[in-house]
């Protein structure tokens, strides 16, 4: 956005009355605090001058001047307001008293003190600004130690904490503070429009489920965006290009009825006129099941390569012949049988297209991977399903397979899973998405979710199964959002509020007679705040109430969050 919203929103919008007061508060007492020695110099000098003061006694000012400083430091110290906004203006405050009681204690007091006029030397302004400069470095080191505390604060009570940069007043029933705790054990929607701040935002949580864990870590990544953010030599990256690992469909088989639930992962029951909804997927499993069988005789395993390879090089007649050896996969091959003439050729010729489409590039190389294997022991690796863009939707069912097959193990298993999935509403067709979302920590399972729009979950879903996905986030964070449908969603979350207004009232002649009280239910939050939205700025939904405001950016914070890691784990 513009920079004069920009500075316009850090003025005027992250403001918080309560502390702001608090602040003015302490800052009047502490300015009256540097005051009174001043004053004292000042009624010091004029004694000198041969005005005398008796009422103000030297020895008895002096004992006083450190106590007033320790007040307010120990002031300060309990008012340590750790998660305001404003709360590194108290350190500065603090550090700038003791850094004056030292220079008391140093016999600068009048150097200090007075206008640098009289006493001034190059060694005492010298020593002033390294004082100062001192004060200003010790300032912000304490801040980054008091981020870090308040980070593990929150990250030892066993959440995650969403830092935030600023924050906006418009809150409801959440204490205003700069980090937000989201429950482990709820899945998490972080909803937003393109370029709206999701992966930013997304990165900050997924480093904090990351920390510590060998558990598996799934990230569905839609535009390469995260492969960056992970150590690479603790990465799977399985794509059609650039993997790190090949994927290998046989080795997902472990008993033959897994082959049926494969077929479906892959080529799920969709209303479109799909034509591998339902004769393609029962040939796609008569072909594997063949070949699975072919190579248990052998006791081997095959692979991708092998399948591209006997599917095109293998004729309708002969891939016929081949199947009815197995009386149970004669009514898959019926589809393509040769007397059947009509339908067979084209239904064979599509589903050598799609087996050439699905298993391209590094997906149709003889390789050993499978989620399978991953899932029932990861090694502490993170496995990034990179969705190749320019490879359109060919591979889309490969992707929806991973997601849905890392599921069925995820749900069914004890360890603990971490899903990651960004853009994820491009995916049509994913099955396990209402079971993972409500899976919870009941299932030990971890779910953070990207979106861009309710509308297009409604138009990937459709709106029944969208809303029903919808209504088991109970966590979102939700930023510039466009679309009706995400407007809708986003105040239903939020609910309406109260709003007093008093209205002048009139008698018939049109003399006011007094002023009555109105209460109306407004949405605090509406469409053109939504549209309006900055960068990284976002509005938070917990079970608890609401809270709008800037986001940390990951790099502001990352050295205090990966500390705050680091103690949890150790
Ligand atoms: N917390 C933030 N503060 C400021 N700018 C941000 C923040 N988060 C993201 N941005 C900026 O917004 C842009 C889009 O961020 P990105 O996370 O890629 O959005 P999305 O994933 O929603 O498309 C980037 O240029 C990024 O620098
Ligand atoms: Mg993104």
């Amino acid at each position: 956005m513009s920079a004069r919203t920009d500075s316009e929103s850090q003025s005027k919008d992250y403001r918080q009355e309560d502390e702001v007061e608090i602040f003015f508060q302490i800052a009047a007492a502490m300015a009256a605090a540097l005051l009174l020695p001043w004053v004292y110099a000042i009624l010091e000098r004029a004694n000198f001058h041969d005005f005398k003061f008796d009422g103000l006694h030297r020895s008895r000012a002096l004992w006083l001047v450190p106590l007033f400083y320790l007040v307010g430091a120990v002031g300060t110290v309990l008012l340590f307001p750790a998660h305001l906004q404003l709360f590194w203006a108290f350190h500065v405050l603090l550090l700038a008293q003791i850094a004056e009681v030292l220079l008391h204690q140093a016999g600068y007091l009048t150097t200090v003190s007075l206008p640098l006029s009289e006493q001034f030397t190059p060694l005492r302004a010298g020593g002033f600004v390294v004082v100062l400069g001192s004060a200003v470095y010790a300032a912000q080191r304490l801040r980054s130690w008091d981020t870090e505390r308040e980070l593990r604060r929150i990250i030892d009570d066993g959440n995650y904490v969403l830092p935030f940069q600023g924050l906006s007043a418009a809150s409801d029933r959440m204490s205003l503070s700069r980090f937000v705790p989201l429950r482990k054990d709820r899945s998490i929607l972080v909803l937003g429009e393109t370029g709206a701040g999701k992966t930013e935002t997304i990165k900050l949580f997924t480093h904090q489920m990351q920390a510590g864990t060998d558990d598996p870590f799934v990230v569905f990544d839609y535009k390469g965006e995260y492969q960056e953010s992970f150590e690479h030599e603790n990465l799977i990256h399985l794509s059609s290009t650039d993997a790190t690992e090949y994927w290998n469909l046989f080795a997902e088989i472990e008993r033959e009825a897994d082959i049926d639930e494969i077929g479906r992962a892959l080529f799920p029951h969709t209303d479109g006129s799909e034509f591998f909804s339902q004769a393609g997927r029962q040939l796609f499993v008569a072909v594997v099941t063949y070949l699975h069988r072919e190579a248990q005789a052998a006791d081997t395993t095959p692979t991708n390569a092998d399948l591209v390879a006997f599917v095109q090089s293998t004729d309708k007649q002969e891939m016929h012949e081949r199947l009815t050896d197995h009386s149970d996969l004669t009514a898959a091959a019926s589809a393509i049988d040769p007397d059947s003439e009509r339908q067979a050729a084209g239904v064979y010729a599509n589903f050598q297209q799609v087996i050439a489409d699905l298993f391209r590039g590094d997906f149709a190389e003889a390789g050993e991977f499978s989620i399978r294997e991953y899932m029932d022991d990861p090694q502490g690796r993170t496995l990034l399903l990179d969705f190749p863009i320019t490879e359109g939707d060919a591979v889309q069912p490969a992707f929806r397979f991973f997601i849905d097959w890392a599921a069925r193990f995820a749900l069914a298993n004890e360890q603990d899973t971490y899903f990651v999935l960004d853009e994820f509403a491009r995916l049509p067709g994913l099955r396990k998405m209402g079971d993972l979302i409500n899976a919870g920590r009941g299932r030990n399972t971890q779910l953070l979710l990207g979106v861009q729009s309710v509308a297009q979950l409604h138009d990937t879903y459709g709106k029944d199964r969208a809303n029903a996905l919808l209504s088991g986030l109970v966590q979102s964070v939700i930023m510039r959002v466009g679309d009706a449908a995400s407007v809708e969603y986003t105040q239903s979350q939020i609910g309406r509020e109260k709003q007093r207004r008093s209205v002048p009232v009139h008698d018939r002649n049109g003399r006011s007679v007094g002023r009555q009280e109105l209460q109306d239910e407004t949405h605090p939050i509406v469409e053109s705040d939504l549209e309006r939205l900055d960068d990284g700025e976002a509005v938070v939904v917990v079970p608890d109430g609401w809270l709008r405001g800037l986001i940390a950016r990951f790099e502001t914070v990352q050295t205090e969050l990966e500390r705050a890691l680091k103690r949890r784990t150790e």
